[in-house]
């Protein structure tokens, strides 16, 4: 039987105009739907009550364990209007689960995955209006748990809470699918073995700010981790999976960095490998040296470079920077592979295409 969610809904809706006005020229993350799931997890108690209430601010002691060593985790996942009107999310479960891997490691409470499920039909059916319609566009399901002990001893909180809130967006980056530039950080590293890289824990995003920041005052959109003991393998692009495509006898390759531990896998990242292989290409997942990159776009066997994740799907690379100097990937501009990926991929989730390995999910 599925967990029941405790409904309290806004007494005060917004009217059809006002959500309309809400939600014109949508970017990532602006905008809030009208509701939220919290549910509290207590040791000894396990998860208390899901609750559907109306969104809007938490109330923290300052002693708040999370405000002071940071025990929080978070996901991201998208539910799109289809064409008959209904609504379906894409791939969630594995959102669920691997929310249960970031718990695992960052000592927290796991969140059993059907009560995440639970909570995500919850919210979309009641903020079903909020789904927008237009290609390119869906609602982002931002789950996150902190730990919620009032006290500052250093050890993982007894108490957390989940909350589940969403967000319609279009695209990630304002400036659409252009490619990007981006700058190899040899001063900052992401992740090390051992540390938090395959968890979707908030501290790694925040350690990678300053290396963000960088890139840009170097000129470039975005950073390129390399791995942090032999400085040489490539890693992510920012918060994405990075991609490339090589042309080996007649056919693309795309080629993925190996999940070693430091690396997030990323359900887009799984999505594409296996949209690749129903197109009769090869998908690899190995070691990728910055120095192969430069090589064989040079050479000419690898065509492209992109990134890829939930919120911006596919980001095609154009130029690659670093302290050693510079290049171009397929001319600065997004090439084939990316474009019949993306395609694929978002004709999969918008319901323009089969879904042949069941990854859509009725809710509405
Ligand atoms: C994604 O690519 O979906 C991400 O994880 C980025 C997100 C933190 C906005």
């Amino acid at each position: 039987m599925s967990p029941t969610i405790e409904l309290r809904p806004t007494p005060n809706p917004l009217s059809d105009a006002e959500r309309t006005a809400r939600m014109q020229s949508l970017g990532f993350g602006q905008t809030f739907t009208e509701h939220m799931v919290v549910i509290p997890y207590e040791e000894g108690l396990g998860w208390g009550q899901a609750v559907l209430q109306p969104y809007g601010p938490l109330s923290l002691d300052p002693a708040t364990s999370v405000l002071h060593y940071g025990q929080a985790i978070f996901e991201g996942f998208k539910a799109y209007r289809q064409p008959d009107g209904g609504i379906k999310t894409f791939r969630a479960e594995r959102n669920a689960e691997r929310f249960i891997a970031s718990a695992k490691r960052l000592a927290m409470a796991e969140l059993p995955v059907e009560l995440f499920m639970a909570a995500a039909d919850a919210l979309i059916r009641q903020d079903a209006a909020w789904v927008p319609s237009k290609a390119g566009e869906s609602l982002y399901l931002r789950p996150f748990m902190i730990g919620t002990d009032a006290q500052l001893g250093v050890r993982p909180s007894r108490k957390y809470l989940f909350v589940l809130i969403a967000s319609p967006s279009g695209n990630y980056f304002p400036s659409g699918v252009k490619p990007v530039t981006v700058w190899i950080s040899e001063e900052y590293v992401r992740a090390a073995p051992g540390g938090t890289g395959a968890a979707k824990f908030a501290g790694n995003y925040a350690a990678s700010l300053l290396a963000q920041a960088n890139a840009r005052a170097e000129g470039c959109d975005q950073v390129v981790w390399i791995d942090a003991v032999h400085r040489k393998y490539i890693e992510e692009m920012g918060g994405m999976n990075i991609m490339f495509a090589y042309e080996e006898n007649g056919r693309p390759v795309v080629v993925t960095p190996e999940l070693t531990g430091t690396l997030l896998p990323g359900v887009t990242r799984e999505s594409l490998l296996q949209l690749a292989k129903d197109f009769g290409w090869g998908a690899e997942e190995r070691k990728i040296t910055v120095e192969d990159w430069d090589h064989d776009i040079r050479s000419g066997r690898m065509t492209e470079a992109f990134a890829c994740g939930t919120a911006a799907v596919i980001t095609p690379i154009g130029r690659v920077k670093s302290r050693h100097g510079e290049f171009a990937v397929h001319h600065g501009e997004t090439g084939p592979v990316a474009s019949k990926l993306r395609k694929a991929l978002l004709d999969i989730q918008h319901g323009h295409a089969a879904d042949p390995h069941g990854w859509m999910r009725a809710v509405v």
